[in-house]
């Protein structure tokens, strides 16, 4: 049997192996016939730049360019009546007909839009995140595109940077597991397939290392932390096939990315083996020019040379590589790496067999936010929200009485989808409202908005930039206030529906200040004061900081920006349509003081344990070390409960493997589904290691009063960690393996691991 899957497996390796070498083939005897001009302009990603007059379907100076072959790939158009005629333009117009590639930002969906990244990475269910991949890409190559600008697998430890609602949190290892999930979501098996959308995996790297949280900022790291933390999901998305990489806007060691010789091509070429083609993000390649290394001719020469295949935007290839050949800057061959790199790219997509393949101008009505879809979003989101609090089980509620639903995203629309929707429509999502009459139709809901989202105008009209999310109410916030406790008081119970505006988080949203506004905490201690059961539902893109609503809420509900199904899903889990399952990816803090914090810290040499008010230890004055809510934390309306650890052997030797196998029980009144969290601590090494890591997790589903035994395979791969000299190794001795529910509620055994 063994002998047969190796066959297998090896003719399935010949068959991709000569298909790589048909496609490099096939690409080297196009590039032999093109000009100089035309490999630049292979290079160069533009978007429809300008309004469309004369009834042009971009702008006439790009539908100029992509005639004359001075065009690579164009990025922020939709639909097959658009691409189909700008394709046309180069298919038919342009000397060689070389296809264009179509790009979009389809992050966390394209029209069915599904829970922010942060959310989804928070369902730790990879069959879901997968889905929800596949569903996007669907959609999106049914709009004419063939190109998707994520994932975005970048590590953020730091809840003020914006973008962590983009990504999967704090872990290298769920973060990894994610990457590859929607690699395989969007790209499927065989790209060329016309549901098959190319992968972007972004921003190539450490962008979430950003200084203070705050966007672009400097980042500085050392390659330990890289290596073991930052690093990771980057690769595993470049393992699991990902067709381009993005390079980030951030330096790494005082070069910024986009020009970085050693990020993108000792690294991810030599180290790493990619085969993709890297793009630069939004004018990277120009703004190397503002991080201060030379004008744009000489950034993009050092660009080209270090292994920047595409521009975005800035064009600044287009505009100065020739001049840089003909001064001895950069060679032929660095222009024809890059032009090589890219006709592949389109060649694996298939487009030189039908550069039309995705276009299909009756899929939209077929394949876009179809009701499958949008079930598929609504059980997504309802996956990925995370139980915070469930004082006296509140939750979930009855189908009977009366409710006050208030709060400014209680019947708000606008703000459900979250940060990055560019082909989304918000209109077509559903509110918290309309969600609760549809799952709970028996109810009385009384409403009120209670708050403006903030009442700080300079704080709104900068969350508005990209369109109207925070609306002024005509009344005063006393008004507003009154009117919700009096609906309050009519009522059996009140649920709140606060939190951040879509465009709070995201990019170009970093915040100091990371509390609920103060308009919507004066209204959920309003309604504290009814003495009413208070609900407190939260829609927001980031780790927030909690600390009033965690002391004085009955219950809580993380829900994200849930996306199009948003209020369907909140109402499934407010009403135990669905009991919650989902844990958090990153840690919230108490307080911004705290931050970064991260559940994989460092033992530090004078760590503190807690207890006490000890002077030397690392520790704050004014504040605890505990955040408020750990990593892998999230409640369920049942309770799981673990049996010690097993190992199968506690001396192992040498490159074996063992397992570690806990019971898990549901005695709780519901069914419900955990997530058990394995993690492991060396404790002695030969560079310091953090307090725990997290190696591996299983979700499973259990009825009342049922077991499940969970076992996870140990070996020296989970031991290993990289040294002093960047070397992934195991070193022998003491470990300790933890089996729990989170990062700080766990079971735990000791082995001995010998050589
Ligand atoms: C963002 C990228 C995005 C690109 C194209 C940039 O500003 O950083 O994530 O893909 O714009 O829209």
């Amino acid at each position: 049997m063994k002998k047969i899957i190796t066959l297998a497996a090896c003719f399935i390796a010949g068959i991709l192996s000569y298909a790589q070498n048909d496609i490099a083939s096939k690409a080297k005897a196009l590039l032999a016939k093109m000009t100089l001009q035309e490999k630049i302009g292979q290079l160069n990603l533009i978007i429809p730049g300008g309004a469309a007059v004369t009834g042009s379907v971009v702008s006439n100076d790009v539908e100029n360019k992509i005639r004359q072959g001075k065009v690579g790939g164009l990025f922020g158009i939709t639909s097959p009546e658009k691409i189909r005629k700008v394709q046309d333009m180069a298919v038919k117009e342009s000397r060689l007909h070389i296809p264009l590639i179509f790009g979009l930002d389809v992050i966390h969906g394209h029209k069915t839009i599904f829970p922010i990244p942060l959310g989804l990475s928070a369902s730790w269910d990879m069959g879901l995140i997968e889905q929800s991949a596949h569903i996007a890409a669907k959609e999106a190559t049914a709009d004419g595109l063939n190109w998707a600008f994520s994932p975005m697998v970048d590590i953020a430890r730091d809840p003020r940077w914006g973008r962590i609602s983009e990504g999967s949190g704090e872990d290298p290892y769920l973060g990894g597991e994610i990457a590859k999930a929607m690699v395989r979501g969007y790209q499927g098996k065989d790209m060329t397939k016309q549901d098959a959308l190319m992968a972007c995996v972004k921003h190539f790297a450490l962008y979430g290392g950003a200084e203070a949280g705050r966007e672009y900022n400097t980042v500085d790291m050392s390659r330990i932390k890289m290596y073991e933390y930052y690093l990771p999901p980057y690769k595993a998305a470049v393992d699991a096939g990902a067709g381009s990489i993005m390079s980030s806007f951030n330096e790494i060691d005082g070069v910024p990315a986009t020009g970085n010789k050693w990020l993108l091509t000792d690294l991810l070429r030599k180290e790493w083996g990619f085969k993709g083609f890297v793009v630069s993000d939004y004018t990277s390649l120009n703004e190397m020019t503002n991080h201060g290394v030379g004008d744009l001719q000489t950034v993009a020469a050092q660009a080209l040379k270090a292994g920047l295949d595409m521009d975005m935007v800035g064009e600044g290839f287009l505009t100065t590589i020739e001049k840089s050949l003909k001064e001895g800057r950069v060679t032929v061959a660095d222009i024809d790496r890059a032009c090589l790199r890219i006709l592949e790219a389109k060649y694996k997509l298939g487009l030189f067999d039908n550069p039309y393949k995705s276009i299909d101008e009756t899929r939209p009505a077929k394949d876009i936010l179809t009701a499958e879809n949008r079930a598929a979003a609504r059980k997504i989101a309802a996956h990925s929200m995370v139980l915070l609090k469930n004082q006296n089980q509140l939750l979930p509620l009855k189908k009977s009485g009366t409710i006050a639903l208030v709060g400014p995203l209680a019947d708000n629309k606008r703000n459900m989808l979250g940060t990055w929707v560019v082909a989304g429509d918000w209109n077509k999502s559903v509110s918290v409202l309309e969600g609760v009459k549809n799952v709970a139709p028996g109810i009385n809901v009384l409403t009120a908005k209670g708050a403006n989202i903030t009442d700080d105008h300079f704080f709104a009209s900068r969350a508005n930039a990209l369109g109207e999310e925070v609306t002024f109410d005509s009344r005063t916030p006393q008004a507003m206030i009154d009117e919700a406790v009096s609906v309050a008081a009519k009522s059996d119970v009140v649920v709140a529906v606060v939190g951040e505006a879509a465009d709070m988080s995201g990019e170009s949203a970093s915040r100091a200040d990371i509390s609920l506004p103060e308009s919507q905490l004066n209204l959920l201690k309003a309604l504290k004061r009814t003495g009413k059961p208070l609900v407190v539902v939260l829609i927001n893109g980031r780790p927030l900081t909690l600390v009033w609503e965690n002391n004085n809420a009955d219950a809580m509900l993380e829900a994200w920006a849930p996306g199009t199904e948003a209020g369907n899903a909140i109402a499934d889990v407010l009403f135990g349509v669905y009991n919650p399952s989902g844990k958090l990816s990153a840690t919230f803090p108490r307080s911004v003081g705290q931050i970064p914090i991260y559940y994989n810290h460092k033992n530090t040499g004078r760590p503190f344990d807690g207890k006490g008010f000890p002077k030397f230890k690392s520790n704050y004055l004014d504040e605890s070390n505990d955040p408020l809510y750990p990593f892998g934390y999230g409640l369920s309306y049942t309770n799981f409960e673990y049996s010690p650890v097993m190992l199968s052997n506690a001396s192992p030797k040498g490159d074996t493997k063992i397992t570690a196998t806990v019971t898990v029980t549901n005695d709780g009144k519901y069914a419900g589904e955990e997530v058990v969290q394995l993690y492991i601590t060396d404790p002695v090494a030969s560079v310091t290691r953090a307090v725990k890591d997290l190696k591996g997790f299983q979700k499973i589903a259990l009825q009342p009063g049922e077991s499940k035994e969970v076992s996870f395979t140990i070996g020296t791969e989970q031991l290993s960690f990289f040294n002093s000299d960047l070397k992934k190794v195991w070193e022998p001795g003491k470990f300790i393996v933890h089996i729990g529910t989170s990062s700080s509620n766990v079971k735990s055994a000791e082995l001995n691991w010998s050589r």
